[in-house]
């Protein structure tokens, strides 16, 4: 009765302020405990931007990392849980009957917390991280969990301890919030790593927020971020670098080139034999200070034979020799006997967390027909030789019908041919006609129809080059020009 009162009264007080426009809330920080739960019902605003929210409380900073290392990978919003009254060391000195220690041994303190989740209504899956404080969570999680309607809201405990495990610590707050779905929680030690917190997500099946994503279609292509959305749920750079020819020192200042350009995207396999290079160019341009491991997205391949007789080897040893945390994409580059045991091998790596996404390389109608059917999880992407002298008109459809992308090798008609297709009348008169170079309208091209071009080079000015693709535009009628220049003529073997 008292509490019904209490939200009456609330409300009251909500519509006369909000008839004052008089946003009071903005300069008082501190929220009661009701008025953040009202405010969260009454708010009609639903902004499906982001739906994972990381809400945390960390007195030492230990929580607050993990609490980070898990929004950055699910692409979440965060929020953490200050205390109105912040606790001084010695209130975190614990059987000194201190502070902290008083409000564990007092089931019904709730102290204050500054400020307060916007709109709460937009998330629907949270993760809530506490330090363990005598085997339970602070009584500061109780008054999070009071202050929220988080009827069919997911809650994913997680803490930090020094020895104890999460125990009761979790079960004990379901009552504070009975019409959530609570998950089993975890608990951590101090020092976790990035890769332990992205195992305990993928396990459980927690995909990174569609919230950005939710307007974006999979398989279109994004010419404002230069990106595609992948049925995996990650995004993918369109544009990137092939490094098929690339070794040594050549091989790492290309990719540190390709990288300060803007390059996102970098291809390469295991049988490239310069996977080692391709790490270390990549280290050193996230120690520089040029990128970001996340913001680049890298791709390798195993080879048939005796990669794919013993895939979980030849997968680790590719990890091992990049050696940049994950791989975002796992191709397998040739059909091969084993190459459905091969697929399953990567599939369980991407259980595992090590590897993103998973894809084939060289396979066309026919071979997808017959493997399609046996794998678990679906295949992202298919490389294939696409150019306009190999348009694979048939393949690409049936590709990205089934919300695969596809990316072509060769983009610039591959060794000995590049040459030709360069000075093809027709692809130089467009290419004048837009003040542009032949191999940026056949980039373009590529782009048009929907497949990824990771064009090689190891010249700096062409690396540059070829990811100006964005400034322009072919009409219907160029791209139909292009198409008309297809002699179904590969270029390789495969
Ligand atoms: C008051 C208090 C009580 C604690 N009780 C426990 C405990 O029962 N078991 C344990 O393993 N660690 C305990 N700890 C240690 C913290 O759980 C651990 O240091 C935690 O990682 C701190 O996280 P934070 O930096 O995010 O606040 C306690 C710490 C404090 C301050």
């Amino acid at each position: 009765m008292k509490r019904f009162t209490a939200f009456f009264l609330t409300l009251i007080l909500l519509f006369s302020l909000a008839a004052c426009s008089n946003r009071a809330g903005q300069e008082d920080t501190s929220l009661n405990t009701e008025s953040a739960k009202e405010e969260s019902i009454a708010n009609n605003e639903t902004d499906t931007s982001n739906n994972i929210l990381v809400v945390y409380f960390s007195a030492t900073g230990t929580t607050k990392s993990l609490a980070e290392y898990a929004a950055d990978i699910l692409n979440a919003d965060k929020y953490e849980i200050v205390p109105d009254d912040p606790y001084t060391e010695e209130d975190l000195a614990y059987y000194t009957n201190g502070r902290a220690d008083r409000e564990q041994n007092d089931s019904s303190a709730r102290p204050a917390i500054s400020g307060g989740v916007e709109n709460m209504q937009k998330y629907n899956t949270i993760l809530l991280g506490y330090p363990i404080w005598h085997g339970q969570a602070p009584r500061i999680i109780s008054t999070f969990l009071e202050s929220y309607d988080f009827s069919g809201k997911t809650i994913l405990p997680f803490c930090t301890s020094h020895s104890s495990d999460i125990g009761t610590s979790a079960t004990n707050l379901h009552s504070l919030a009975e019409n959530a779905n609570w998950l089993d929680g975890k608990r951590f030690a101090g020092g976790t790593t990035r890769e332990e917190i992205e195992r305990w997500l993928s396990d459980l099946e927690i995909k990174p927020s569609q919230a950005a994503n939710e307007q974006k279609q999979t398989g279109v292509f994004d010419f404002d971020t230069k990106t595609v959305l992948l049925n995996s749920g990650y995004e993918m750079p369109i544009n990137g670098l092939g490094t098929y020819s690339l070794h040594g020192d050549e091989c790492i200042s290309a990719v540190k080139s390709a990288l300060k350009s803007g390059v996102r995207l970098i291809d390469t396999a295991s049988a490239y034999g310069n996977e080692e290079e391709i790490g270390q160019a990549i280290r050193e341009a996230i120690d520089e200070g040029i990128v970001k491991r996340e913001e680049i997205f890298v791709i390798t391949k195993i080879y048939p034979g005796s990669d794919m007789q013993n895939p979980e080897e030849s997968i680790q040893a590719c990890l091992d020799r990049l050696n940049i945390g994950y791989i975002d994409m796992m191709l397998l580059h040739h059909p091969d006997p084993n190459d459905v045991k091969a697929y399953k091998a990567m599939e369980q790596f991407v259980k595992d967390g090590k590897i993103r996404s998973i894809g084939l390389s060289n396979w066309y109608v026919k071979e997808l027909e017959n493997f399609l059917p046996q794998v678990n999880i679906a295949l992202a992407l298919v490389q294939n030789e696409i150019h306009p002298y190999y348009q694979e008109n048939d393949v690409i459809p049936f590709i990205q019908e089934k919300g695969i992308v596809v990316e072509g090798w060769y983009p610039l008609g591959g060794r000995g041919h590049t040459s030709e297709l360069l000075g093809d009348e027709v692809i130089s008169d467009i290419a004048e006609a837009h003040g542009v170079s032949s191999a940026q309208v056949i980039l373009r091209w590529n782009l048009q129809k929907g497949v990824v071009v990771i064009p090689g080079s190891s010249n700096p000015d062409h690396i540059k080059e070829n990811t100006e693709l964005y400034h322009f535009t072919l009409s219907e009628d160029e791209m139909n020009r292009i198409n008309a220049l297809d002699r179904n003529e590969k270029h390789d073997w495969y």
